[in-house]
């Protein structure tokens, strides 16, 4: 019942012409699968840019952030509403490294979850433990807050995708075993339960990301509750992510 998910997050990668070609390959090889939602999430430059490319295709466009308010004096900021103007259908929301790096808070995350819904558009969020959390065993607590929390005042979980992403295995190379991601997403999904119901458990889908690669994403797919995969460094390369979206 729950429609596999494949989404690029190309982070700070592809001038405007690398990411014309990326998707102009991409576009060729899967464009027969219909049975997987495809998702990109360029870099702000290439949105407007790709949603023309892509107009009339099966590849869906995301962005990977925005600010909470809609409008005003933000400088440097982008909202929600500008992103669904530009062609986005996702907003990735609460990455770890805006989370490390730009340092935002689990109530920073929340309010961009909730704006990112309230401009009609869904939202992918993120949480994941870092390795030092897993090692002291904190990693459940770690996680029920970011969802819970990042979920607090949301009704509408048909527009919401979350993205289990350990810490340790992004951009590391090591990926969680398929095991160690079927653990924690049954996890996650009975957390979605406990807030919401069974069967809205049972329809949110749960993607795993983190050094997905075309040679063990099979694997990670064979799992009951791993339900799609948010890709990182494989989304740009046209041929590797294209048999990601084509998982056996
Ligand atoms: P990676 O990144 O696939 O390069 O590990 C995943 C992510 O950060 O979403």
């Amino acid at each position: 019942m729950r429609t596999p998910m494949i989404a690029g997050n190309w982070k700070l990668h592809k001038t405007l012409d690398e990411a014309v070609n990326l998707v102009g390959a991409l576009k060729t090889k899967v464009k027969d699968v219909d049975n997987v939602e495809i998702l990109v999430a360029p870099p702000f430059t290439a949105i407007s840019m790709l949603a023309t490319k892509l107009a009339g295709s099966n590849i869906k466009i995301g962005a990977q952030n925005c600010y909470f308010e809609p409008s005003g004096a933000f400088t440097g900021e982008l909202s929600a509403p500008l992103l669904k103007d530009a062609g986005c259908d996702y907003v990735i929301v609460g990455h770890s490294e805006r989370r490390q790096i730009f340092g935002e808070s689990i109530e920073m995350i929340n309010n961009k979850v909730k704006a990112v819904l309230e401009a009609g558009l869904s939202v992918i969020l993120c949480i994941g433990e870092t390795l030092e959390e897993r090692e002291s065993g904190e990693m459940y607590d770690i996680l029920t807050a970011q969802v819970k929390e990042g979920l607090a005042g949301v009704t509408d979980m048909e527009r919401v995708v979350i993205a289990y992403e350990p810490v340790w295995a992004i951009g590391t190379g090591k990926t969680a075993s398929s095991e160690q991601a079927q653990e924690v997403h049954s996890f996650v999904r009975g957390l979605v339960q406990g807030l919401y119901t069974p069967e809205i458990a049972a329809a949110t889908r749960i993607l795993y990301g983190g050094s997905v690669k075309p040679g063990n994403v099979d694997e990670l797919m064979a799992q009951s509750d791993v339900d799609g995969a948010l890709v990182g460094g494989a989304s740009l390369v046209a041929e590797d992510f294209a048999r990601i979206v084509k998982f056996e």
